[in-house]
Protein backbone atom coordinates (compact mmCIF):
# COMPACT_ATOMS: atom_id res chain seq x y z
CA UNK A 1 0.00 0.00 0.00
CA UNK A 2 1.41 3.59 -0.73
CA UNK A 3 0.01 6.71 -1.05
CA UNK A 4 1.10 10.25 -2.22
CA UNK A 5 1.00 13.25 -0.02
CA UNK A 6 0.92 16.96 -0.84
CA UNK A 7 3.83 17.56 1.37
CA UNK A 8 4.77 21.25 2.15
CA UNK A 9 7.66 20.31 4.73
CA UNK A 10 6.04 22.32 7.52
CA UNK A 11 4.86 20.83 10.40
CA UNK A 12 1.16 19.60 9.98
CA UNK A 13 2.11 17.73 7.03
CA UNK A 14 5.35 16.23 8.77
CA UNK A 15 2.94 15.03 11.01
CA UNK A 16 0.77 13.41 8.49
CA UNK A 17 3.65 11.54 7.20
CA UNK A 18 3.98 10.15 10.81
CA UNK A 19 0.74 9.26 10.81
CA UNK A 20 0.31 7.90 7.63
CA UNK A 21 2.85 5.24 7.91
CA UNK A 22 1.63 4.16 11.31
CA UNK A 23 -2.10 4.10 10.93
CA UNK A 24 -2.70 3.07 7.14
CA UNK A 25 0.65 0.92 7.56
CA UNK A 26 1.93 2.79 4.53
CA UNK A 27 4.44 4.25 2.04
CA UNK A 28 4.77 7.54 1.46
CA UNK A 29 5.14 9.14 -1.56
CA UNK A 30 6.04 13.04 -0.26
CA UNK A 31 5.49 15.36 -3.25
CA UNK A 32 6.60 19.60 -2.95
CA UNK A 33 5.60 22.14 -5.27
CA UNK A 34 7.35 25.36 -6.17
CA UNK A 35 4.29 27.62 -7.60
CA UNK A 36 5.74 30.60 -6.43
CA UNK A 37 5.24 30.34 -2.84
CA UNK A 38 8.15 32.49 -1.67
CA UNK A 39 9.86 29.43 0.39
CA UNK A 40 12.29 27.30 -0.82
CA UNK A 41 11.12 23.76 -1.12
CA UNK A 42 14.28 21.97 -1.45
CA UNK A 43 14.34 21.70 2.31
CA UNK A 44 11.59 19.37 2.32
CA UNK A 45 13.44 16.81 0.81
CA UNK A 46 15.54 16.01 4.16
CA UNK A 47 13.08 16.64 6.20
CA UNK A 48 10.57 13.39 4.20
CA UNK A 49 14.37 11.58 4.03
CA UNK A 50 14.15 11.69 8.08
CA UNK A 51 10.89 10.73 8.23
CA UNK A 52 11.71 7.51 6.51
CA UNK A 53 10.06 8.62 2.94
CA UNK A 54 11.94 6.71 0.39
CA UNK A 55 10.35 8.54 -2.93
CA UNK A 56 10.39 12.04 -3.08
CA UNK A 57 9.45 14.30 -5.37
CA UNK A 58 10.38 17.84 -5.29
CA UNK A 59 9.12 20.34 -8.70
CA UNK A 60 9.46 23.87 -10.00
CA UNK A 61 6.24 24.34 -10.86
CA UNK A 62 5.78 27.68 -11.18
CA UNK A 63 5.93 28.18 -15.24
CA UNK A 64 3.39 25.65 -15.98
CA UNK A 65 0.70 27.40 -12.80
CA UNK A 66 1.09 30.76 -14.76
CA UNK A 67 1.10 29.62 -18.02
CA UNK A 68 -1.95 26.40 -17.94
CA UNK A 69 -4.01 27.79 -14.93
CA UNK A 70 -3.47 31.27 -13.81
CA UNK A 71 -3.32 32.71 -17.52
CA UNK A 72 -6.44 30.68 -18.91
CA UNK A 73 -8.39 32.07 -16.35
CA UNK A 74 -7.60 35.78 -16.80
CA UNK A 75 -8.70 35.11 -20.36
CA UNK A 76 -12.47 35.79 -18.62
CA UNK A 77 -11.70 38.10 -16.43
CA UNK A 78 -12.50 35.78 -13.31
CA UNK A 79 -13.75 37.21 -10.24
CA UNK A 80 -15.30 35.19 -7.57
CA UNK A 81 -18.26 37.14 -5.55
CA UNK A 82 -17.17 40.31 -7.41
CA UNK A 83 -13.97 40.60 -5.12
CA UNK A 84 -11.80 37.07 -5.03
CA UNK A 85 -9.11 36.72 -7.73
CA UNK A 86 -9.16 32.48 -6.83
CA UNK A 87 -5.62 32.30 -6.15
CA UNK A 88 -5.95 29.19 -3.86
CA UNK A 89 -8.80 28.30 -6.13
CA UNK A 90 -6.51 27.97 -9.11
CA UNK A 91 -3.89 26.16 -7.64
CA UNK A 92 -5.57 23.16 -6.51
CA UNK A 93 -6.35 21.79 -9.86
CA UNK A 94 -2.45 21.66 -10.93
CA UNK A 95 -1.68 20.12 -7.26
CA UNK A 96 -4.56 17.90 -7.77
CA UNK A 97 -2.96 16.57 -11.23
CA UNK A 98 0.79 15.91 -10.70
CA UNK A 99 -0.72 13.98 -7.27
CA UNK A 100 -2.42 11.70 -9.26
CA UNK A 101 0.20 11.32 -12.19
CA UNK A 102 2.70 10.38 -9.41
CA UNK A 103 0.55 7.73 -7.96
CA UNK A 104 0.49 6.07 -11.30
CA UNK A 105 3.95 6.40 -11.30
CA UNK A 106 4.88 5.26 -8.31
CA UNK A 107 1.58 2.31 -8.13
CA UNK A 108 0.56 4.07 -5.46
CA UNK A 109 -3.52 3.72 -4.78
CA UNK A 110 -3.78 6.54 -2.45
CA UNK A 111 -3.85 10.55 -2.16
CA UNK A 112 -3.34 12.44 1.02
CA UNK A 113 -3.45 16.07 1.36
CA UNK A 114 -3.53 18.03 4.39
CA UNK A 115 -6.70 20.60 3.84
CA UNK A 116 -9.18 20.79 6.81
CA UNK A 117 -12.94 19.16 6.52
CA UNK A 118 -14.50 22.76 6.93
CA UNK A 119 -12.83 24.33 3.62
CA UNK A 120 -12.65 24.28 0.07
CA UNK A 121 -9.12 23.08 -0.33
CA UNK A 122 -10.42 19.22 0.61
CA UNK A 123 -13.50 20.08 -2.25
CA UNK A 124 -10.50 20.88 -4.85
CA UNK A 125 -7.96 18.13 -4.34
CA UNK A 126 -10.37 15.28 -4.05
CA UNK A 127 -12.47 16.34 -7.13
CA UNK A 128 -9.70 16.94 -9.15
CA UNK A 129 -8.17 13.41 -8.01
CA UNK A 130 -11.78 11.54 -8.26
CA UNK A 131 -11.76 13.23 -12.05
CA UNK A 132 -8.38 12.36 -13.20
CA UNK A 133 -8.35 8.59 -11.40
CA UNK A 134 -11.86 7.12 -10.36
CA UNK A 135 -10.89 4.56 -8.06
CA UNK A 136 -8.64 6.53 -5.96
CA UNK A 137 -8.64 6.27 -2.21
CA UNK A 138 -8.45 9.47 -0.87
CA UNK A 139 -7.01 9.87 3.15
CA UNK A 140 -7.86 13.19 4.26
CA UNK A 141 -5.93 12.90 8.23
CA UNK A 142 -7.68 16.33 9.16
CA UNK A 143 -11.00 14.77 8.93
CA UNK A 144 -10.48 11.72 10.91
CA UNK A 145 -7.58 12.33 13.68
CA UNK A 146 -8.17 14.32 16.63
CA UNK A 147 -5.15 16.29 16.80
CA UNK A 148 -7.23 19.43 16.15
CA UNK A 149 -5.58 21.71 18.07
CA UNK A 150 -1.30 23.20 18.28
CA UNK A 151 -0.67 21.64 21.60
CA UNK A 152 -2.16 17.74 20.46
CA UNK A 153 0.66 17.74 17.23
CA UNK A 154 3.10 19.18 19.12
CA UNK A 155 2.48 16.40 21.59
CA UNK A 156 2.38 14.02 18.81
CA UNK A 157 5.88 15.53 17.65
CA UNK A 158 7.30 14.38 20.67
CA UNK A 159 6.28 11.39 21.11
CA UNK A 160 6.97 10.54 17.49
CA UNK A 161 10.61 12.33 17.63
CA UNK A 162 9.57 14.58 15.00
CA UNK A 163 12.21 17.03 15.05
CA UNK A 164 9.99 20.55 16.15
CA UNK A 165 12.14 22.74 14.14
CA UNK A 166 10.05 21.53 10.62
CA UNK A 167 7.67 23.90 12.69
CA UNK A 168 10.54 26.31 12.04
CA UNK A 169 11.28 28.09 15.61
CA UNK A 170 10.16 31.27 14.12
CA UNK A 171 7.11 32.89 15.91
CA UNK A 172 4.47 30.99 14.37
CA UNK A 173 2.10 33.03 12.14
CA UNK A 174 -1.50 33.38 13.75
CA UNK A 175 -3.06 33.16 10.22
CA UNK A 176 -3.70 30.35 8.44
CA UNK A 177 -2.10 30.93 4.94
CA UNK A 178 -1.09 29.91 1.46
CA UNK A 179 1.15 31.55 -1.00
CA UNK A 180 1.65 30.89 -4.71
CA UNK A 181 2.42 33.40 -7.95
CA UNK A 182 -0.67 34.79 -7.48
CA UNK A 183 -1.71 35.37 -4.19
CA UNK A 184 -1.06 34.92 -0.28
CA UNK A 185 -3.92 34.61 1.47
CA UNK A 186 -4.83 35.06 5.00
CA UNK A 187 -7.36 33.51 7.13
CA UNK A 188 -8.32 33.07 11.34
CA UNK A 189 -6.64 34.17 14.17
CA UNK A 190 -7.80 37.71 14.41
CA UNK A 191 -9.31 37.92 11.01
CA UNK A 192 -12.04 35.48 12.57
CA UNK A 193 -14.25 38.82 13.56
CA UNK A 194 -15.19 40.32 10.45
CA UNK A 195 -15.48 43.41 12.45
CA UNK A 196 -11.82 43.63 13.14
CA UNK A 197 -9.45 45.26 10.99
CA UNK A 198 -6.49 43.53 9.68
CA UNK A 199 -3.32 44.23 11.54
CA UNK A 200 -1.05 46.43 9.25
CA UNK A 201 2.20 43.58 9.41
CA UNK A 202 0.00 40.78 8.90
CA UNK A 203 0.15 41.95 5.05
CA UNK A 204 3.84 39.91 3.11
CA UNK A 205 3.82 41.40 -0.27
CA UNK A 206 2.51 44.86 -0.06
CA UNK A 207 3.18 48.26 0.96
CA UNK A 208 0.10 50.30 2.71
CA UNK A 209 -1.36 52.77 0.24
CA UNK A 210 -0.20 55.28 2.40
CA UNK A 211 3.57 54.26 2.59
CA UNK A 212 3.63 53.97 -1.25
CA UNK A 213 6.02 56.21 -3.41
CA UNK A 214 4.30 60.01 -4.31
CA UNK A 215 5.66 59.14 -7.66
CA UNK A 216 3.70 57.30 -9.85
CA UNK A 217 4.94 54.12 -11.94
CA UNK A 218 4.05 53.46 -15.50
CA UNK A 219 3.97 50.05 -16.91
CA UNK A 220 3.14 48.80 -20.86
CA UNK A 221 2.01 45.42 -21.05
CA UNK A 222 1.78 43.40 -24.47
CA UNK A 223 -1.10 41.11 -25.16
CA UNK A 224 -1.25 38.06 -27.16
CA UNK A 225 -4.38 36.58 -27.34
CA UNK A 226 -5.09 37.56 -24.35
CA UNK A 227 -2.12 36.67 -22.49
CA UNK A 228 0.63 39.23 -21.43
CA UNK A 229 3.84 38.58 -23.30
CA UNK A 230 6.39 41.41 -22.89
CA UNK A 231 6.16 43.87 -20.30
CA UNK A 232 7.73 47.70 -21.27
CA UNK A 233 8.61 45.67 -24.66
CA UNK A 234 10.40 43.10 -22.97
CA UNK A 235 9.40 39.67 -23.47
CA UNK A 236 9.07 37.19 -20.70
CA UNK A 237 7.34 33.67 -19.42
CA UNK A 238 4.24 33.86 -18.25
CA UNK A 239 5.46 33.09 -14.54
CA UNK A 240 8.30 35.53 -15.04
CA UNK A 241 5.40 38.33 -15.94
CA UNK A 242 3.53 38.17 -12.94
CA UNK A 243 6.58 38.02 -10.72
CA UNK A 244 7.26 41.34 -12.29
CA UNK A 245 4.01 42.71 -12.04
CA UNK A 246 3.68 41.45 -8.28
CA UNK A 247 6.66 43.29 -7.40
CA UNK A 248 5.52 46.53 -9.17
CA UNK A 249 1.97 46.25 -7.38
CA UNK A 250 3.50 45.15 -4.15
CA UNK A 251 5.53 48.24 -4.32
CA UNK A 252 2.80 50.60 -5.23
CA UNK A 253 0.20 49.04 -2.43
CA UNK A 254 -1.92 47.64 -4.83
CA UNK A 255 -4.42 44.23 -4.31
CA UNK A 256 -5.14 44.47 -1.14
CA UNK A 257 -8.43 42.77 -0.36
CA UNK A 258 -10.31 41.74 3.04
CA UNK A 259 -13.90 40.24 2.43
CA UNK A 260 -16.11 37.42 4.03
CA UNK A 261 -16.55 34.69 1.47
CA UNK A 262 -19.18 31.48 0.71
CA UNK A 263 -17.53 28.52 0.63
CA UNK A 264 -18.75 25.34 -0.97
CA UNK A 265 -19.59 23.49 1.93
CA UNK A 266 -22.09 26.35 3.10
CA UNK A 267 -20.25 28.66 5.73
CA UNK A 268 -18.93 32.40 5.23
CA UNK A 269 -15.48 32.90 5.76
CA UNK A 270 -13.86 36.28 6.67
CA UNK A 271 -10.26 36.44 4.42
CA UNK A 272 -7.42 38.70 3.45
CA UNK A 273 -5.34 38.74 -0.06
CA UNK A 274 -2.89 40.12 -1.37
CA UNK A 275 -3.14 39.96 -5.53
CA UNK A 276 -0.82 42.62 -7.04
CA UNK A 277 0.12 41.21 -9.87
CA UNK A 278 -3.34 39.99 -10.57
CA UNK A 279 -4.86 43.32 -9.89
CA UNK A 280 -2.87 44.88 -12.62
CA UNK A 281 -3.66 41.89 -15.39
CA UNK A 282 -7.26 42.10 -14.51
CA UNK A 283 -7.60 45.75 -15.42
CA UNK A 284 -5.60 45.66 -18.03
CA UNK A 285 -6.62 42.77 -19.88
CA UNK A 286 -10.15 44.30 -19.30
CA UNK A 287 -8.80 47.52 -21.31
CA UNK A 288 -7.23 45.51 -24.35
CA UNK A 289 -10.42 43.61 -24.96
CA UNK A 290 -12.39 47.26 -24.32
CA UNK A 291 -10.41 47.95 -27.43
CA UNK A 292 -10.56 44.37 -29.35
CA UNK A 293 -14.15 42.21 -28.65
CA UNK A 294 -16.78 43.04 -30.53
CA UNK A 295 -19.88 44.09 -28.14
CA UNK A 296 -22.28 41.24 -28.02
CA UNK A 297 -19.23 39.50 -27.72
CA UNK A 298 -17.92 41.17 -24.31
CA UNK A 299 -21.32 41.06 -23.08
CA UNK A 300 -21.75 37.35 -23.63
CA UNK A 301 -18.56 36.81 -22.33
CA UNK A 302 -19.14 38.83 -18.92
CA UNK A 303 -22.08 36.73 -18.44
CA UNK A 304 -20.33 33.38 -18.22
CA UNK A 305 -17.54 34.93 -16.00
CA UNK A 306 -19.41 34.78 -12.64
CA UNK A 307 -20.32 30.70 -13.55
CA UNK A 308 -16.88 29.94 -14.83
CA UNK A 309 -15.44 31.57 -11.32
CA UNK A 310 -18.04 30.16 -9.27
CA UNK A 311 -16.63 26.52 -10.91
CA UNK A 312 -13.53 27.18 -10.41
CA UNK A 313 -13.71 28.22 -6.52
CA UNK A 314 -15.67 25.06 -6.06
CA UNK A 315 -13.34 23.10 -7.26
CA UNK A 316 -14.42 21.92 -10.74
CA UNK A 317 -11.39 22.85 -12.91
CA UNK A 318 -11.46 18.72 -13.78
CA UNK A 319 -14.62 19.06 -15.60
CA UNK A 320 -17.04 19.16 -18.77
CA UNK A 321 -18.59 22.79 -18.09
CA UNK A 322 -15.03 24.43 -17.40
CA UNK A 323 -13.30 22.94 -20.61
CA UNK A 324 -16.97 23.79 -22.64
CA UNK A 325 -16.58 27.75 -20.84
CA UNK A 326 -12.87 27.86 -21.80
CA UNK A 327 -13.15 26.63 -25.31
CA UNK A 328 -15.48 29.47 -25.27
CA UNK A 329 -13.14 32.28 -23.64
CA UNK A 330 -10.47 30.74 -25.54
CA UNK A 331 -12.16 31.56 -29.26
CA UNK A 332 -13.07 35.37 -28.29
CA UNK A 333 -9.05 35.82 -27.19
CA UNK A 334 -7.80 35.86 -30.83
CA UNK A 335 -7.85 38.96 -31.57
CA UNK A 336 -6.85 40.44 -28.05
CA UNK A 337 -3.72 41.75 -29.23
CA UNK A 338 -2.20 44.78 -28.41
CA UNK A 339 -0.88 47.17 -25.57
CA UNK A 340 -2.06 48.72 -22.56
CA UNK A 341 -0.63 51.43 -20.31
CA UNK A 342 -0.83 51.63 -17.10
CA UNK A 343 -0.25 53.76 -14.11
CA UNK A 344 0.05 52.75 -10.79
CA UNK A 345 0.25 54.98 -7.72
CA UNK A 346 -0.72 54.85 -4.08
CA UNK A 347 -2.79 51.48 -4.09
CA UNK A 348 -4.34 52.01 -7.52
CA UNK A 349 -4.14 50.45 -11.16
CA UNK A 350 -5.31 52.76 -13.66
CA UNK A 351 -5.66 52.22 -17.59
CA UNK A 352 -3.98 55.49 -19.03
CA UNK A 353 -4.29 54.35 -22.44
CA UNK A 354 -4.29 51.57 -25.01
CA UNK A 355 -3.82 50.11 -28.48
CA UNK A 356 -4.27 47.56 -30.87
CA UNK A 357 -3.73 46.45 -34.97
CA UNK A 358 -7.35 44.45 -34.00
CA UNK A 359 -8.97 47.50 -32.63
CA UNK A 360 -12.64 47.69 -33.43
CA UNK A 361 -12.46 51.72 -32.30
CA UNK A 362 -12.93 53.84 -35.10
CA UNK A 363 -12.25 57.57 -34.77
CA UNK A 364 -13.66 58.56 -37.52
CA UNK A 365 -16.96 57.29 -36.56
CA UNK A 366 -17.04 58.30 -32.56
CA UNK A 367 -15.52 62.12 -33.33
CA UNK A 368 -17.25 65.05 -31.94
CA UNK A 369 -16.12 66.76 -34.35
CA UNK A 370 -17.34 66.14 -38.36
CA UNK A 371 -17.40 62.60 -39.42
CA UNK A 372 -17.85 63.55 -43.19
CA UNK A 373 -21.19 61.45 -43.52
CA UNK A 374 -19.30 58.28 -41.78
CA UNK A 375 -22.73 57.89 -39.44
CA UNK A 376 -25.47 59.69 -40.37
CA UNK A 377 -27.33 61.13 -37.42
CA UNK A 378 -30.90 60.41 -38.72
CA UNK A 379 -30.86 57.24 -38.67
CA UNK A 380 -30.77 57.45 -34.73
CA UNK A 381 -34.37 58.60 -35.16
CA UNK A 382 -35.74 55.21 -36.81
CA UNK A 383 -33.57 53.04 -34.43
CA UNK A 384 -34.79 54.91 -31.53
CA UNK A 385 -38.46 55.18 -33.00
CA UNK A 386 -38.78 51.15 -33.08
CA UNK A 387 -37.07 50.58 -29.56
CA UNK A 388 -39.22 52.44 -28.00
CA UNK A 389 -42.52 51.28 -30.04
CA UNK A 390 -43.39 48.70 -27.09
CA UNK A 391 -43.04 51.15 -24.49
CA UNK A 392 -45.17 53.39 -26.54
CA UNK A 393 -47.84 50.75 -27.10
CA UNK A 394 -47.75 50.01 -22.90
CA UNK A 395 -47.90 53.61 -22.20
CA UNK A 396 -50.64 54.40 -24.42
CA UNK A 397 -52.88 51.45 -22.97
CA UNK A 398 -52.57 52.86 -19.66
CA UNK A 399 -50.03 50.67 -18.02
CA UNK A 400 -48.50 52.29 -15.30
CA UNK A 401 -44.71 53.26 -15.18
CA UNK A 402 -43.85 52.97 -11.67
N1 LIG B 1 -10.66 31.09 1.06
C1 LIG B 1 -9.75 30.98 -0.04
C2 LIG B 1 -10.21 29.92 -0.99
O1 LIG B 1 -11.04 29.15 -0.66
C3 LIG B 1 -8.34 30.72 0.46
C4 LIG B 1 -8.11 29.38 1.06
C5 LIG B 1 -6.75 29.32 1.69
N2 LIG B 1 -6.30 27.96 1.90
C6 LIG B 1 -5.43 27.61 2.85
N3 LIG B 1 -5.08 26.35 2.87
N4 LIG B 1 -4.96 28.45 3.73
O2 LIG B 1 -9.77 29.82 -2.10
C1 LIG C 1 -8.55 24.49 4.98
O1 LIG C 1 -9.66 24.34 5.50
O2 LIG C 1 -7.71 23.58 4.92
C2 LIG C 1 -8.17 25.85 4.43
C3 LIG C 1 -9.32 26.70 4.05
C4 LIG C 1 -10.10 26.20 2.88
O3 LIG C 1 -9.79 25.18 2.31
O4 LIG C 1 -11.11 26.86 2.51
Amino acid sequence: KKVVLAYSGGLDTSVIVKWLQETYDCEVVTFTADIGQGEEVEPARAKAQALGVKEIYIEDLREEFVRDYVYPMFRANTVYEGEYLLGTSIARPLIARRLIEIANQTGADAISHGATGKGNDQVRFELGAYALKPGVKVIAPWREWDLNSREKLMAYCEQHQIPVDFSTKKKKSPYSMDANLLHISYEGGNLEDPWAEAEEDMWRWSVSPEAAPEQPTYVELTYEKGDIVAIDGQTMKPHEVLEKLNKLGGDNGIGRLDIVENRYVGMKSRGCYETPGGTIMLRAHRAIESLTLDREEAHLKDELMPKYAEVIYNGYWWSPERRMLQAAIDETQKSVNGVVRMKLYKGSATVVGRKSEQSLFDESIATFEDDAGAYDQKDAEGFIKLNALRLRIAAGKGRKQD
